[in-house]
Parts: C-alpha cells; structure tokens; sequence
C-alpha cells in the first residue's frame, strides 16, 4: 500500500502546447518545447517516473484554408507539416514520450466523450452567438478586447488588442458553454494555489482578468463554415470549436476517458503568453464542469522576437530553428534560449549575441577548464587524481593550513549549494538563473586553476605533485556537478563531459550530486578511476564575421600547458 501511494507522489507529466500546423516551425515554437525537455529531464534526473507530451493541433479554419491555398487535402497537408515538428523536435533532442495529432482516432473518442460528459451536466446548451471573432487566434472576444487598426492597404479594420490580429463579426446559432458559471471558482483556485500559474506576473493578469465580466464562450461553429474539426455529437450540423478539441489532447494522452488518474493527477503545462486564457481560464473551467483535477503548474513564457518585432512572415524575420541548430550545434541553441530566455519578459534574439554568448560560456569557460584538467601534461595517467585532505583541509589539521586559501573554501561553499539553487531555479521555470549561477561557479573554478597554476608544480616533489592531484580532483569534482547539473539543457555537452571524466550513465542521477566526499573524508568513488577518452573539444568556438572582425582571436582564457 505505502509504496504504491510513493509511486504516485513520483509521478510527472509535463506538456507543451499543440502546435498549429499552418506553417512551418520556428524558433518560437522549439522554445516552448526545450523548456518542457528541460523540466522534464530535470524530474527524471529526480528519480520522477515522467511523461511528456507535444503534437500537432490540426483542426480549425485556419488549417483549413492553408491546405486549400497549398492545393491538399487537410489531412495530407496536416501530415506533412506535423512531421516537420517531429523532425524539428528529434533533431533537437527532445525526449518527448508521447506525440499527439488532433486527427487521430483515440483524441476524437476522448473530445467525443469530454463533450458528452459536460452536456450531460447541463453545462452546454444550444444559443446564439454574435460577437467578434479572431480566425488567426481562433479566439472569441468583447468589444473592449477589439480596436481599429489600417491593413496593408490602409483600409481601416477591427483587430484584436492583444495579438494585433484582424477580427470578424460572427453571428450564429450554435452551442454555449456555461464559462460565467466558473469564474468564483476560478478565483477561489487560483488564490488558494497561487504557484499553480507562474510568473506571477501572469498570475496577477489572470486575477485581473477573472475579475472583469466573464460571458459564456461559444463551443462549437456552424459546420456550413467549418469542416476541418470534430462533428458535435448528436449534431452534424456543428463542429467543435477548435480550441476545446485542442485542450481535451493533454487528456487524450493521459489515457482519457479510460485510465487516466495516473498522470492527470501531476499534470503541468508549458505555454507562451499569447495563449494564457485558453489555458488559464477556459481550460480549468472545462476541467471543473467535467469534474477532473486541476492542472498542477500552468508555466507561463514570453516571446522570442526579432529586431524588437514579433516574427511574423509577412516581416520576412522568422528565425528557422533547425538551420540554427545547425549552425549554432543543437546544445548551442538550447543553451542559448534557456540562458537568454526569460520567462516575464520578451527577448530579441540575433546571431552575435548567440556567437558572444556561447563562445563565451561554453567554449572558453567550461570548455576551457575541462580542456585544462585532463592535459595529459597536467594529468599525464589519465586518471582521477586523489585528494589529499592535509593540503586542503576541512579543518586546521596541527596549525597547518594545508596550501587552500580562502577563495577556494569559498569555491566549495558555492559548488556545494549549486544542487539546490539549480533545483530552485528550474522548478520555477527561471532556468537562466540556474546558468548563471551554473557559470558563476565555472569563472571560481577557472580562478581556483588560475591560482594555484598546477603547471608550475614540481611533479618530482611528493607534496606538489600531492596538490596537483588534488587541484585536478576538485576541479573534476567541480565538473562532474556541473556536467550532471546541465543534463536538461545540453545533453549532448553533459554527456561529453561526464563521460570523459568516467562518470557512468548510472552515475549521473540528482542523488548523484554529493559534492567532493574526499574533503569529509568519506570515500570517492572516483578516485583512481580511469578518464574516458578524449573526443576532442566540449565546444567549438564558433566564428562570426561581424561579432570579431577587426579582433585578434580570443585568448584571454586559454591558458598555455607547459
Ligand atoms: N495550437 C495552439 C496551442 C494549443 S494547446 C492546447 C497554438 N499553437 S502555436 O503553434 O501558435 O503556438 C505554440 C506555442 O509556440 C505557444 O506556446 C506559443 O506561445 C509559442 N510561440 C509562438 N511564437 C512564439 C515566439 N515568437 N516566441 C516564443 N514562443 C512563441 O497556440
């Protein structure tokens, strides 16, 4: 019984949106995936048992005007965009387990019977609906959320507020969900959970919203407009509102309407801004009217934008994530998004501040201290070197110091509490802090090798060649937290790292994370061990004609072995 109930504490579903299948992927989507990768790498490394799910949300009028202007059926054209996000997602290590399309079979069976569930409780019914209407957002809304804007041709036009985009007055029959019902309930949620939606600033938007009026929301269109969806069941004559089919696919891969328990109970999704109140709002009302549990994070982002302007086609700046990837290494670009990626303020992306950054960070920093301890000068066995607590003592061992200094009692302290900053900092979402204070303890190591140059030691001297070993064992064991803690962001990097330090695939794990045991005396299992094999550099510097014309190379971190 008490390991069953442990189980379930340690189960963990994490989401991205459904992405729309109109065009193609770019940077801005992949965004919203690697933080999903990232958190759901991190519960892994937790020991969490993890699901993680993305697809394709392919119904609605929008899809179903893009496949007629490229001359498809929807579904084949669904099919052939769908798969550019799957190919995007695998190129970029995204370890999803599951991926959904909205025109698979088991999500109408799941929709089908979400709608029923909700209609049998009387919370839909059968009105009409005039109102403005938004086919770019698929969204309805009041007067006050619209206003006049000129299009390409200066025509005067009514668009939405929020996204910009254009809107139409809709009239007609068809049928209403009881949303109004909600919103006390809404509130009493949010108030009684106020981590369940992160950042706050998004929280303190959703309160403000649920405090304006809320109408009823329409659910379904009339199919004589909209054919590309799911039939209303019991009334061909409608179809499903897009953004109800959309939100029922979290469910669908949970197993819904069958077994579903398991992972709705530790559901946390991952969205962008734009898409707040259908997740926020509409999303835990449809929840409640059926009667589930509530999603346990909803974890807000914002946008990536270019030149200060949203991406759009029509800008001619949307970023292709995958010819970044290739350019930049897939890890390059993932450490680029998480560590400039901040989740309450937009960011402008451009390719110097990607080169300055990574150069930077991963090249010349981790790189370059890795690079320096596993010198074969340095470390000609190729082993990892043992610690000698007299030269670094925990404690004054006979009024002899050993040779540490304060700054690297100093380092220790900061490597030690890195574990619980990093936990702190990507179970909310600001993985930028984790970097940073990732990178802050690299430049300490750096300093720490710097100091103490290990290359001037005398390795014919036992007490010198006992300090180099023991320079290198810290700084391997500096590394190995840092390679075990960057696992969510760049697998690829972390893989390297720790393989060429000889850490094992099983050895890698959160509970891992007990920092250089030697210095309490308790034993390393490291010590001794051989180093993997050299693969060559953690990070290649990347070149960038327009970042470092008219400088010499870098060299500042770069330091000569001799
Ligand atoms: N299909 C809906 C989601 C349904 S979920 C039940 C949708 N799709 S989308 O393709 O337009 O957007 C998917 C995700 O990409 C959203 O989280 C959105 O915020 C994100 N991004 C789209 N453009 C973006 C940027 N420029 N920057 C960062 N993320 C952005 O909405």
């Amino acid at each position: 019984m008490g390991t069953n109930r442990c189980k379930d504490d340690r189960n963990y579903y994490i989401t991205t949106p459904i992405f729309y299948v109109n065009a193609a992927p770019h940077l801005g989507h992949l965004y919203s995936a690697v933080i999903a990768d990232c958190l759901y790498t991190y519960k892994r490394l937790q020991g969490f048992n993890a699901k993680f799910s993305t697809g394709t949300d392919e119904h609605g009028l929008k899809i179903q005007q893009a496949a007629d202007a490229a001359g498809k059926d929807p579904l084949s054209f669904c099919t052939s965009v769908s798969e550019r996000f799957e190919l995007l997602f695998r190129s970029c290590n995204i370890a999803y387990t599951d991926y959904i399309r909205t025109t698979e079979q088991r999500h109408q069976h799941a929709v089908e019977h979400f709608w029923m569930v909700l209609k049998n409780k009387g919370l839909i019914y059968k009105g009409s609906y005039e109102g403005w209407y938004s086919m770019q957002d698929e969204s309805f809304l009041t007067s006050s959320q619209v206003g006049n804007a000129l299009d390409s041709t200066g025509k005067e036009v009514k668009v939405s507020l929020e996204s910009g985009h254009k809107v139409e007055w809709v009239k007609e029959e068809n049928y209403m969900f009881r949303l109004a019902d909600f919103r006390s309930q809404l509130l009493d949620w949010l108030r009684g959970n106020p981590q369940a939606l992160q950042p706050e600033r998004f929280y303190k938007q959703v309160i403000h919203f649920l405090q304006e009026d809320l109408p009823d929301l329409s659910v379904s269109r009339q199919r004589s407009r909209l054919q590309w969806g799911i039939p209303v069941p019991d009334d061909p004559e409608q179809t499903i509102y897009v953004w109800l089919d959309a939100l029922v696919n979290y469910l669908t891969v949970a197993g819904y309407p069958d077994k579903h328990d398991q992972w709705w109970n530790a559901v946390h999704h991952v969205v962008g801004k734009d898409i707040l109140k259908f997740h926020a709002v509409y999303w835990p009302s449809f929840l409640l009217g059926a009667g589930l549990p509530l999603p346990q994070t909803i974890h807000v982002h914002s946008h990536w934008t270019v030149g200060g302007k949203k991406m759009s086609k029509s800008l001619g700046n949307v970023v292709d994530p995958l010819e970044q990837s290739n350019r930049f290494t897939i890890d390059g670009i993932r450490y680029f998004l998480l560590r400039q990626g901040v989740p309450d303020s937009d960011c402008d992306y451009n390719n110097d501040k990607v080169v300055k950054l990574l150069n930077a960070e991963l090249a010349d920093s981790l790189g370059g201290l890795l690079n320096r301890c596993t010198a074969s000068s340095l470390n000609p066995a190729q082993v990892y070197p043992y610690f000698c607590r007299e030269l670094f003592p925990s404690e004054q061992i006979g009024g002899f110091r050993g040779r540490a200094v304060a700054e690297d009692y100093h380092l220790l302290e900061a490597v030690k509490g890195l574990p619980s900053v990093a936990k702190q900092h990507y179970e909310s979402m600001n993985v930028y802090k984790a970097l940073e204070a990732i990178g802050g303890c690299v430049r300490q190591t750096n300093g720490f090798v710097q100091r103490h140059k290990p290359w001037k030691l005398d390795r014919g001297d036992s007490e010198d060649q006992r300090w180099l070993d023991t320079i290198i064992h810290v700084s391997f064991e500096c590394l190995r937290m840092y390679g075990t803690i960057l696992q969510p962001v760049v697998p690829e990097i972390s893989d390297k790292l720790l393989s060429r330090l000889g850490v094992l695939p099983g050895e890698r794990s959160w509970a891992a994370l007990l920092f250089l045991p030697s210095y309490q005396g308790q034993h390393c299992p490291f010590v001794g061990r051989p180093l993997g094999p050299d693969t060559g550099v953690l990070f290649s510097r990347l070149e960038s004609p327009n970042a470092d014309k008219g400088k010499t190379k870098k060299t500042k971190n770069v330091i000569k072995l001799t």
